[in-house]
Order: structure tokens, then C-alpha cells, then sequence
């Protein structure tokens, strides 16, 4: 079965391929679309922007999205060898993570590991210790595929696509009239003893929660529009006051520390230049 256009090249978690639509009939128009939390591009892949610039903090992500945009084929080529049976066994998992993390100099290498890990590890999960060691388990699948038609889309629209590892704050700071900004952060926490912010070997705070907020009305008081979405709950109604807002039912894949699949509302908030009062 061809696989649908709107498949991502990662499983990543918070992807957002079965909303993608939604926000995309709530993103203003404009020449460039700029995700400050790239992830797995979801609405990148669904879009079409005369442009892009994609980033992300996350080094093995933008590392693989930079090479699939400078060297695709080679890259294919390499990695589609790791999508054997022989390597969907425990041993061989935990052989070629142990590989990945001394993997540091070799990108190309890296990247392919990066993919392998991504589609044969636990749940689609980009985890790693304090020492930035991907700890990620083995995942346990009957069959997996080699994600060729989401790849070979990817690098069809990389060809319009700015990649750069950078903080959001920067990506926003950066922005210009004609710019679109579409941001999905790291989730606030759905209540006081659930979080989920293990992307990266960083933490996304509260205080980074508040300067998005602060930095989308900047944008939008200079004429870029911003959409940010994130779960719908009283603190991001307080964060996102003097934003349109919008509310999604979304079923969660990945649920908060392992507490079982839910639904839980999006929410989604789009500031723009008419916006206004924001005080
Ligand atoms: C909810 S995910 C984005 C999911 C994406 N929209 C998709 O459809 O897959 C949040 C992303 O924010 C990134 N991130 C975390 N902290 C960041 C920071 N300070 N600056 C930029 N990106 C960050 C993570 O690496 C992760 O990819």
C-alpha cells in the first residue's frame, strides 16, 4: 500500500499528522513557514508555503533533516540497509545504539542509526540521559518498514526549506514581515505531577513556556502572525491571553508517563497584528 503523503519520516512524539489539517486552516497565508519546534515536520509535510526554515534544538534531528536536504540518495542508500530482519532483534538493537552513542564523527553514519533507532525503539521515544546517551528501549514490532516515500517526500520539499539547529527564541527573534510562525512546544504539564518534556536531554520549563508566549506577541506586535498549540488547559489559557483561540479533541499517542492513551484537548492560539490588546 503506497504510503499516504502525509506520513512523517520520524515517528516522533506530540506529532501532529491527524491534526495537521486543523492548524493548517488556522495558519495565515504568507511566503515563509517557520517552525521554531520542528519535531517530525508534520505540518511541513502537509503544507505549501512558497518556503520554509525548519528548526528544531534537537542535534540528531536537524543533523538527519540537513543531510536528507544536502545528500539524500547517498543517505537512502545507507540507511535503507539497516531495515533488515537480522536487526529487528533485541541484541542487535542494543548493538547498534551502542554504536550510535560513540557514533560522533560520522554523520552520515549517525543519521542512519538515528532512523533505525527512531522505527525500531519504544513507541517512536527521542530519550536521552544527562550525559546525552540515547537510552531508548527496544521496541518490540512484528514488521517494520523502511520509511523510503516519506523520506523521498522530504527531500522533494527540503529543496524550499532553511534547517538549523537553533533555540526557538532565536528562530522567532529572526522572523520578518511575510513570515508565518507555527510553534509546538514541548506540552505543559496536564496536571501538577504529569509531565512530559523528553525530547531532548533538556527540560522545557515553565519560564520557557512564558517567554514563547511573550516572544509570540512580540512577533505578532512586528506583523508575524504566530500559532502555537498545546494542551488545553487553565495555564494555557492564562499564558496565551489576548490570542484567538481554538480547541481541538486530539486522541494522544504518546500519553504523559505511561498513564495510559487518553484524549486531551488542543488548544490552539493564534496571535496576529490585530490581535491587539495583549496586556
Ligand atoms: C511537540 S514536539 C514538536 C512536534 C512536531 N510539531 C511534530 O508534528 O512532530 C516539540 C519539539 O520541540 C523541540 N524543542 C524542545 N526544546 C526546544 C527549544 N528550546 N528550542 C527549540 N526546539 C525545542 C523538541 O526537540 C521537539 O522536537
Amino acid at each position: 500500500m503506497a504510503t499516504p503523503r502525509h506520513a512523517t519520516v520520524l515517528k516522533w512524539a506530540g506529532n501532529k499528522s491527524k491534526i495537521a489539517k486543523q492548524i493548517l486552516a488556522t495558519l495565515p497565508r504568507g511566503e515563509r513557514l517557520i517552525e521554531p519546534f520542528t519535531g517530525s515536520a508534520a505540518v511541513f509535510m502537509q503544507s505549501d508555503y512558497p518556503c520554509y526554515l525548519l528548526s528544531d534544538s534537537n542535534q540528531d534531528l536537524i543533523n538527519l533533516y540537513q543531510l536528507l536536504k544536502s545528500r539524500g540518495p547517498a543517505y537512502i542508500k545507507q540507511a535503507r540497509r539497516l531495515f533488515v530482519a537480522e536487526n529487528n532483534t533485541r541484541e542487535r538493537y542494543l548493538a547498534l545504539r551502542e554504536e550510535f552513542n560513540h557514533c560522533r564523527s560520522d554523520t552520515m553514519r549517525r543519521a542512519a542509526l538515528f532512523l533505525y533507532l527512531n522505527r525500531h525503539g519504544f513507541n517512536g521515544l527521542c530519550r536521552y540521559n544527562s550525559k546525552g546517551i540515547y537510552n531508548v528501549p527496544f521496541g518490540q514490532y512484528r514488521t517494520i518498514s523502511f520509511p523510503e516515500q516519506a523520506i523521498e517526500f522530504f527531500i522533494h520539499k527540503a529543496h524550499h526549506a532553511e534547517i538549523k539547529r537553533q533555540d526557538f527564541a532565536q528562530t522567532m527573534q529572526d522572523s520578518t514581515v511575510g513570515d508565518v510562525i507555527y510553534c509546538d512546544p514541548p506540552y505543559l504539564p496536564l496536571s501538577a505531577t504529569a509531565s512530559f518534556t523528553a525530547y531532548d536531554k533538556e527540560d522545557f520549563s515553565l519560564a520557557q513556556q512564558e517567554q514563547l508566549a511573550e516572544l509570540a506577541r512580540e512577533c505578532a506586535a512586528r506583523g508575524v502572525p504566530v500559532l502555537l498549540s498545546n494542551h488545553d488547559t487553565p495555564l494555557a489559557r492564562e499564558l496565551y491571553t489576548g490570542a484567538e483561540l481554538f480547541e481541538l479533541q486530539v486522541r494522544r499517542n504518546i500519553s504523559c508517563k505511561g498513564d495510559g492513551r487518553g484524549k486531551a484537548n488542543e488548544l490552539l492560539a493564534l496571535f496576529t497584528p490585530d490581535s491587539g490588546h495583549y496586556t
